[in-house]
């Protein structure tokens, strides 16, 4: 298992990047220096007694760069934080994306963007980077994206118009590595089972330790229950098991 490391850091810099969401960088020497594309840190979250979990996005230097979307009470404590606040995190966790060294295609679906970002820093070749939000009002500052990634919104207000399966249906057939919410996910492996390519997809759910202790974050899979936090979050297509 990869070393996890529990720091309190001070948020050095933050910008709001799309509705609802901000972009935060911590120094964060041990997780910027460890961390892999996919893996995630448990964030305190002020008067909250559960940390919350979220992807790294970047890593500059010694410098972390998390994107936080406001979906709930504790994510809204965490996007009205100022600049200087200490948190504590604990991090990195979880497993990571593969290195694919072939063409591959990055699906992302709303704020499953951020593992993909780093993914795609980390290995910038050869790559179709697509990325979907129901409207331009979400989309990600483009600072924050990929010169070459290509953009759908399920209203059509930029970008291809539709979402980002349909998008990603246009793309030559090859390996798919994914974030998003469920039926996103669910076809995208739809998606990879039609083109008889591999997928891999990152799953969420609510997590209260973040490694391996409490059970709340098992799903069943072909292999039996995992645990997303340790075993995941990124699982290969074929073993999962959706009821959507
Ligand atoms: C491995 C991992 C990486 C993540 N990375 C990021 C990230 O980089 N940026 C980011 O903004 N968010 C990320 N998330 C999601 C984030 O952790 C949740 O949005 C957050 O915990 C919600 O807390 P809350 O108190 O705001 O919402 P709550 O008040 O707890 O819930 C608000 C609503 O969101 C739903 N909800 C809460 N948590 C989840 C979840 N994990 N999946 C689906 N629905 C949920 C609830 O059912 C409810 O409807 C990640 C989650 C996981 C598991
Ligand atoms: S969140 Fe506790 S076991 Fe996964």
């Amino acid at each position: 298992m990869n070393k996890k490391y529990d720091i309190e850091s001070a948020i050095l810099k933050n910008c709001i990047v799309a509705k609802d969401t901000i972009a935060m960088e911590f120094h964060a020497p041990q997780i910027a220096q460890n961390v892999l594309p996919g893996q995630f840190v448990m964030v305190e979250t002020p008067t909250k007694f559960l940390r919350r979990p979220l992807s790294v996005a970047g890593v500059d230097g010694n410098r972390i760069t998390l994107i936080i979307r406001k979906v709930g009470e504790g994510t809204k404590i965490l996007t009205s934080l100022r600049r200087n606040t200490r948190l504590k995190m604990l991090g990195p966790l979880g497993n990571s994306f593969p290195k694919i060294d072939g063409r591959k295609i990055l699906v992302a679906g709303g704020i499953g963007i951020a593992p993909l970002l780093l993914y795609a820093n980390c290995f910038p070749k050869n790559s179709d980077f697509v990325y979907g939000e129901k409207n331009s009002e979400y989309l990600l500052d483009e600072n924050y994206l990929p010169k070459n990634i290509k953009i759908s919104t399920d209203d059509g207000s930029r970008g291809f118009a539709g979402n980002v399966c349909d998008l990603s249906r246009t793309l030559e057939h090859a390996p798919i590595l994914a974030c998003g919410p469920e039926p996103m996910l669910a076809e995208v492996i739809n998606i990879a089972a039609e083109w008889n390519v591999p997928a891999f997809v990152s799953l969420e759910s609510r997590m209260a330790c973040g490694f391996g202790v409490c059970n709340g974050c098992a799903i069943e899979t072909t292999q039996g229950f995992k645990k997303i936090c340790t075993d995941g979050p990124v699982f290969p297509a074929e073993i999962l098991i959706f009821s959507i």
